[in-house]
């Protein structure tokens, strides 16, 4: 069984007299393990696509399934919260709360019972304890995307989907968000819209989008 598939997905958006398709027909199955790399240029599609699969909007026609169950609008948010875990280009952090706080909104916002220890636990392992109290505003660039990457794994959601999560960032951090995010989810499944073709070639699969639709992506 695919952690998740999607069956002819299209895309399109549309302004007071036309529409413009996105996606054309996208079909994809990602198994359980597998960290799926998406490469392609600016404008291509790659976040609408990643939001579609991460159940942030829905498709124009398709569908996406996880863990063998149709999302729709209804069941979108149980999935969000207990299945998905997500990193963005640019932090999405809740600049005045703590990064501690920050690292376990996911937990509040799914109605876990809180665990500060799981979120230091989490911290720890990117490195960013000693700043369990600081404002996230207070953070770097980099150490705002571990703190990310720790609030992306709270759940312990078995996919993390992430968003050029190195895309703000310079090579040397950028390099440490990659090592993080192929460590941290060695055990899960990461589907990972990047542009930087070396952290691709790490990824166990990779997948060009062009014209709205997904080719395997080779050097070229
Ligand atoms: N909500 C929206 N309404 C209208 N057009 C959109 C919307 N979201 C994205 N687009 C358009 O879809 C195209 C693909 O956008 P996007 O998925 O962000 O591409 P990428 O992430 O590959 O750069 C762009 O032309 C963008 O302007
Ligand atoms: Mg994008």
């Amino acid at each position: 069984m695919p952690l998740l598939e999607a069956k002819a997905l299209t895309k399109s958006f549309s302004e007071p007299g036309s529409s413009i398709e996105i996606l054309s027909g996208i079909n994809l199955s990602v198994t359980a393990g597998e960290s799926l790399a998406i490469v392609g240029a600016s404008g291509e599609g790659k976040s609408t696509l990643l939001h579609i699969l991460g159940t942030l909007e829905p498709p124009t026609s398709g569908a996406v399934h996880i863990e063998d169950k149709l999302v729709t609008s209804a069941n979108s948010a149980f999935f969000r919260s207990h299945k998905l875990g997500f990193v963005f280009q640019h932090f999405h952090l809740l600049d005045e709360y703590s990064v501690l706080e920050n690292v376990m909104m996911p937990g509040r916002i799914a109605g876990f019972p809180s665990s500060k220890e799981k979120g230091y636990d989490l911290l720890e392992k990117v490195g960013l304890s000693h700043r369990a109290h600081f404002a996230a505003k207070q953070l770097s660039g980099g150490e705002k995307q571990r703190v990310a990457v720790a609030r992306a794994l709270f759940n312990d959601p078995p996919l993390i989907l992430a968003d050029e999560p190195s895309g703000n960032l310079d090579h040397n951090t950028a390099a440490l968000i990659h090592d993080l995010l192929l460590s941290l989810t060695q055990n899960k499944t990461l589907i990972v819209v990047t542009h930087n073709l070396a952290f691709a070639k790490r990824c166990t699969r990779a997948l060009r989008l062009s014209g709205g639709r997904v080719y395997e992506y080779r050097d070229e």
